[in-house]
């Protein structure tokens, strides 16, 4: 596995592939790998013939009072993981690489951050947005893949994609989890031992949810109200939101019909965990 620093050193390491006609795919991160960005890597690996994976902690996607400066971070490691995984080329560029100077031009978003995460975390989709674009430009992927665990994200850039005429396919990855059932982030790290077992009940809010659909329930209210009720028992959680939205809009829904994502957030003290499924009504 090549590990490069340098914008200028990957587009020559890309340059000949893409000449010999390989089909490269991308996969982004901010680090400090798990099983969830392995099963990304895999994916790339079996569908591609060069995979990028790019490590690089974005401080624009970060709000002031956000965890930029104490996001975990080792790079050592993360290099093991990505060249066991069979990734090609490890892109891990400084900030300074990155944004030589602080930025001009920006991307910004209508509407799709309105909702869910983004209006908790106000800029944080138009700073991956950003980055996610110049990731795109740096390596012209073929192919990019997000997990499905960050499903505004997901939805984000889809948009940037369709809107902006990138030639690239995105690719959702299903949510791995632990065995318990929460969903793997780099951010469980920070869950203090009474915490950590306590944030399976966001897995077990949302199978119930999944449940009370499969008999019949559509009203959204009645989900939400139940899905409130398992997440409040356990003591250490403060809901920041739980909605179901239109799975391509984002826009909030009243009543199922077809399908809708119910997606969540929840503080275990300081730290903010996010889950999600899609709830699909069933056919008669
Ligand atoms: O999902 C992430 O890790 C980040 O938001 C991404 C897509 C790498 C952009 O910084």
């Amino acid at each position: 596995m090549d590990i490069i620093e340098s914008a200028g050193e990957l587009r020559a390491r890309l340059h000949d592939a893409r000449m010999a006609g390989a089909r490269i795919g991308l996969v982004p991160t901010m680090g400090y790998l798990h099983e969830g960005h392995v099963s990304l890597f895999r994916q790339a690996v079996l569908q591609c013939d060069l995979v990028v994976a790019s490590l690089f902690v974005n401080p624009l996607q970060f709000g002031p009072s956000e965890d930029f400066a104490v996001y975990p971070r080792r790079p050592e490691a993360d290099a093991r993981i990505a060249a066991n995984a069979s990734v090609d080329v490890l892109f891990m560029p400084s900030t300074e690489e990155m944004y030589p100077q602080p930025p001009v031009v920006s991307l910004t978003l209508q509407g799709i951050h309105d909702h869910l995460c983004g209006r908790s975390r106000p800029g944080h989709f138009e700073g991956v947005a950003t980055v996610v674009a110049k990731l795109f430009n740096l390596v012209q992927p073929h192919v990019a893949y997000f997990g499905q665990k960050d499903a505004q994200q997901l939805a984000v850039v889809r948009r940037l994609v369709r809107d902006l005429n990138y030639a690239i396919e995105v690719i959702g990855c299903p949510i791995v989890r632990d065995v318990d059932g929460l969903a793997l982030s780099s951010r469980n790290v920070y869950l203090s031992d009474l915490e950590r077992p306590q944030a399976a009940v966001l897995r077990r809010s949302l199978l119930l949810a999944e449940q009370l659909v499969s008999q019949g329930e559509t009203d959204v209210q009645e989900l939400l109200r139940q899905v409130r009720e398992v997440i409040g028992s356990a003591a250490l959680a403060t809901i920041d939101y739980v909605e179901v939205v239109d799975p391509d809009t984002l826009t909030p829904l009243t009543r199922l019909a077809g399908s809708g994502l119910l997606a969540l957030a929840v503080f275990f003290g300081r730290t903010r965990l996010i889950d999600n499924t899609l709830l699909c009504v069933p056919t008669p």
